[in-house]
């Protein structure tokens, strides 16, 4: 059987986090959210120590919506190129109800980040996690 290595997390200082929060936050008023009204920032740290941001962009036909983590991600390769790598991933919300990444935004997080820190909000307050504990057996090529 074949194991996997645990995953190192990244060390992202108290500084870096506050930062990123402030970024992520400053995204919500960007967001395009006419149907759920949930509007959704992100704030992505880099291995190259840039910050990219991103908010949910939704539609009339509901199934493109693109996720705030997706949109930040996609910014970043476009910034940095195809070897971008993810430290850190905040995503906030404007209704202070918990809301970690979904499902699809996990795998994209662990395409560029497995051992990123993502940090969401949870019941009471901020969480976090490595992509690989919110994704265990992510797929990759
Ligand atoms: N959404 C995100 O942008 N990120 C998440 O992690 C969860 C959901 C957006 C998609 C949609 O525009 C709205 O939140 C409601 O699902």
């Amino acid at each position: 059987m074949q194991s996997t290595a645990a995953a190192q997390p990244q060390n992202v200082s108290a500084t870096e986090r506050q930062q990123l929060i402030e970024n992520a936050r400053q995204m919500l008023d960007r967001a395009y959210a006419p149907y759920s009204k949930f509007h959704v920032g992100c704030a992505v740290l880099t291995e190259a120590g840039n910050t990219y941001t991103g908010c949910n962009v939704e539609n009339a036909s509901y199934g493109l919506t693109i996720c705030a983590e997706r949109a930040a991600i996609t910014a970043a390769v476009a910034a940095e190129g195809p070897e971008m790598k993810l430290r850190a991933v905040v995503v906030l919300n404007s209704q202070a109800v918990a809301c970690s990444p979904c499902g699809a935004c996990r795998q994209v997080i662990f395409e560029f980040g497995p051992k990123a820190l993502v940090i969401y909000q949870a019941h009471g307050g901020l969480a976090e996690a490595t992509t690989e504990q919110l994704l265990p057996a992510g797929f990759h090529f």
